[in-house]
């Protein structure tokens, strides 16, 4: 369903000095339809450029991206139009996605309209518009609300609609449940499971809560400092972590003060190897307890068992 080969993305910053930070540094992965993959990392590390740049809100520096065998980075704009509407992305404020000036019946149906699919106040806009908020599990009395006039999670739901009205084959959904209530949030997230099934759609599912990825994934990829450094079955990622920063991230889950008290002592043991270059040596040496001379040049991704991929010299 979806590929992605290799993707670079840098930004320019800098107002009178520009330097150029390198975001992500050669992403690859594949997800099938019906398949959630999803992506872990801590703060900052470039998950939510990488779903800007999959569903083509954020351009690449470089590398390929394959929806449906179809190469997109060399769609003609008509194309990537009619494509880009099979793509959808959800973010953490469903106010975002949400004009506060319109009514949840036309924010819902706004894309349809767009797109020339739903004649404006027709009955079929009507059923479709009826047909979509039962699937997402709100009332018709919603519908004649604004946005602030409803629930974070309800409005989750209304996304949600607006977004299916387009029969998406993906959807990125980049933290979609991080700003709701625990008892929302599991709601929302069964939600996103049952209609997957139901329309057999391939996720790519954001978060830096790695319980809420278990949950949510087939597949895990663990990104750190924009590579995936380790990805494979959720089980296999979780049971048997081979990365040693998988390997924090599982046991923070597990013990959250064991992890805490470990990692305010980790500074004191960094390496003595402190003199490699930055972007030639695995960019996880600086925390890793167990680096060593030879990660003075960066890991690849390599098969440690079928379908498990880990970017650690001693995977
Ligand atoms: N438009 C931008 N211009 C410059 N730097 C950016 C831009 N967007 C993101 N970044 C930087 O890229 C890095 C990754 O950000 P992001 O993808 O939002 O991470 P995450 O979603 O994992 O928290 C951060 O260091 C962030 O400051
Ligand atoms: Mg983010």
């Amino acid at each position: 369903m979806i590929k992605a080969e290799n993707l670079k993305k840098s930004f320019t910053t800098g107002i009178f000095r520009k330097r150029q930070i390198e975001v992500l540094k050669g992403v690859s992965f594949e997800i099938q339809a019906g398949e959630t993959l999803g992506l872990v990392g801590e703060s900052g590390c470039g998950k939510s450029t990488l779903a800007k740049i999959i569903v083509r809100l954020l351009p690449l520096s470089s590398g390929k991206i394959f929806f449906e065998g179809k190469d997109l980075t060399s769609l003609k704009t008509s194309e990537m139009q009619k494509t880009r509407s099979k793509m959808q992305l959800i973010l953490q404020h469903p106010e975002a996605a949400l004009n506060p000036r319109m009514k949840i019946y036309d924010c819902i149906v706004e894309p349809l309209r767009i797109h020339g699919l739903a004649e404006k106040g027709s009955k079929e806009e009507r059923a479709i518009v009826e047909k979509l908020i039962e699937v997402v599990g709100l009332q018709p009395e919603h519908l004649t609300r604004y946005s602030k006039e409803i629930s974070g999670g309800q409005a989750q739901r209304a996304v949600l609609a607006r977004i299916l009205s387009l029969e998406p084959k993906f959807i990125v959904a980049d933290e979609p449940t991080s700003m709701l209530d625990v008892s929302v949030q599991a709601q929302i997230l069964n939600l996103l499971k049952d209609i997957q099934k139901k329309f057999n759609m391939a996720y790519l599912f954001v978060s830096h809560d790695l319980e809420v990825v278990r949950w949510m994934s087939d597949r895990i990829a663990v990104m750190y400092k924009g590579n995936i450094i380790e990805i494979g079955r959720s089980e296999k990622v979780l049971e048997n972590p081979i990365h040693p920063y998988t390997k924090s991230l599982v046991e923070n889950i597990v013990n959250p003060l064991k992890a805490m008290k470990k990692s305010s002592k980790k500074e004191k043991t960094s390496p003595a190897f402190l003199d490699w270059k930055d972007d030639a040596a695995c960019s996880y040496c600086i925390s890793c307890p167990n680096v060593h001379q030879v990660c003075g040049s960066k890991p690849q991704l390599q098969e440690v068992e079928t379908g498990h991929h880990v970017a650690c010299w001693f995977g």
